[in-house]
């Protein structure tokens, strides 16, 4: 016997519920459980029903994944799906409007059908002649890759079903029409999702599903949609700068760490391979600035910190935070308040990565530190025409805390000729070119002092 039908299903989170009540059990929002019309949402087509008493399989009789994958001939967008697409997997493309989405999918399946495989475009974001006119930007390959406008989830199903393409962008899941919903609503991107799910696994086609984010940051229809992909992808960066990340949050065939460097250009997206050496050439050695050894994934990078303090009336002083964590940064200036003696209660005080990459790390900390303070003094840290490197969390009480892979980043700044690193104490590991600081304090006086001891 089938399990029993949910009747109502809460239209924020996907929770299914046999009866009514006013905040949903599965997120906590109030007034969101719909009653569900037909228990058979997400199985179109039916027939394929579940054989009853399923058998249990041990483990090691369970047909392995396939390994070989499609590889998308880019290599950033390939390390961060962990080696490419896995066949049949669903992956969700998330970024802002404008951040280049609609390239970055655009320029995979050129290269995908210029490597012989079957792909499709399905675009109901765009005009068929607004896709044509990017791809003519993208070059030859991109012009030859066919494309479906202004489609329905209907449409989409029996194309994919005529065409069996290897892999198959949708251009947006926000965008496709289903008859009784409105478009973009997440019921409606759930139905969509739960459609297209079952036919790509069925067929085996590889899908990207391109996702608009909300202001608040989260896929519209997110939750609901997160749990049904393979994989996460989020494309981030400033619009009007031409530095893009890509990272994966969620990766069910590779790890979640791993995150690609592309820039924005004339002729589409280009790799960034050694992303490092972009930002410490551009670097200043100026009041204010700092070089971050920062880890992306399983990947040193070496990123600008700039900080301006400036004097104001405002009350509260302004903080602006942009590609650190604002938190950390209130973080920082109350610890550089209490344990250096730094007051800034009556300054306006913006810090800014430079090059619009997002650094997500508490080893980020030092460096917002240094930069602050330098701003604050008008004295430039680094020496010689070069600026000083740095990484290291910092604590509560002013102490500079260890973080992962301190070896890796020290090396990576001296690759690029910054032959002295501040960071905190690595103990008992012998890092050369670290000078290590235990305090913000021996930090901010150049990392000349001893190291203070960490209280037990
Ligand atoms: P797009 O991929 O359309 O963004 P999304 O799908 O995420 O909304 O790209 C948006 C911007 O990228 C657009 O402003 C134009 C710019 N762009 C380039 O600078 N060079 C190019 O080769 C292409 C195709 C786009
Ligand atoms: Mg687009």
């Amino acid at each position: 016997m089938a399990g029993k039908a949910a009747s109502y299903r809460c239209t924020d989170c996907g929770h299914a519920a046999l009866t009514w009540t006013g905040q949903c059990p599965g997120c906590g929002t109030w007034n969101t459980l719909e009653q569900v019309s037909s228990p058979s949402v997400g199985r179109r087509g039916g027939g394929a029903r579940r054989a009853t008493g399923p058998k249990p399989v041990a483990l090691r009789d369970v047909k392995a994944e396939r390994s070989e994958r499609l590889g998308t001939g880019i290599a950033e967008l390939d390390r961060v799906l962990g080696g490419g697409l896995v066949p049949g997997s669903l992956v969700l493309l998330g970024g802002a409007p404008g951040i280049g989405k609609s390239t970055l999918a655009g320029m995979a399946l050129a290269n995908l059908a210029a490597a012989g495989q079957p792909v499709l475009y399905v675009s109901g974001e765009e005009s068929a002649a607004q896709v044509r006119r990017r791809a003519e930007r993208l070059g030859e390959a991109a012009l030859s890759v066919p494309m479906l406008a202004e489609p329905s989830l209907e449409s989409v199903l029996a194309a994919l079903e005529a065409e069996r393409p290897a892999a198959c962008v949708i251009d947006s899941v926000q965008t496709l029409a289903i008859p009784d919903s409105a478009p973009g609503s997440v019921g409606a991107v759930r139905e969509a999702t739960s459609a297209l799910l079952e036919t790509a696994k069925r067929l085996d086609v590889t899908l990207i599903l391109i996702g608009h984010v909300t202001k608040e940051g989260s896929l519209a229809g997110p939750r609901a949609l997160e749990h049904l992909v393979d994989c996460v992808l989020h494309f981030e960066g400033e619009r009007e700068r031409t530095f893009r990340t890509l990272r994966a949050l969620k990766n069910r065939f590779g790890a979640t760490s791993e995150v690609g460097v592309f820039e924005m250009r004339q002729g589409g997206l280009v790799e960034v391979a050694d992303p490092s050496a972009r930002f410490v050439g551009e670097a200043q050695s100026a009041a204010g600035s700092v070089v971050l050894c920062a880890m992306e994934g399983t990947r040193p990078l070496l990123v600008e910190v700039q900080a301006l303090v400036a004097p104001t009336e405002i009350v509260p002083p302004r903080r602006t935070a942009t590609g650190v964590d604002r938190n950390r940064l209130a973080l920082v200036l109350a610890v550089l308040m209490r344990h250096a003696g730094i007051s800034l209660s009556a300054a306006d005080v913006f810090v800014n990565v430079a090059g619009g990459i997002r650094v997500d790390e508490p080893g980020a900390d030092l460096a917002i530190a240094l930069a602050v303070s330098s701003a604050h003094s008008g004295r430039a840290l680094g020496t010689d025409g070069k600026p000083l490197a740095c990484f290291g969390e910092i604590g509560l009480t002013g102490e500079i805390r260890y973080v992962a892979h301190a070896d890796r980043r020290v090396a990576e700044a001296r690759k690029f000729g910054l032959e002295r690193v501040l960071g905190p104490p690595p103990g008992d590991e012998k890092i050369p070119g670290l000078a290590s600081v235990g305090s913000l304090k021996a930090a901010l006086s150049g990392g000349g002092a001893r190291p203070l001891r960490r209280a037990a």
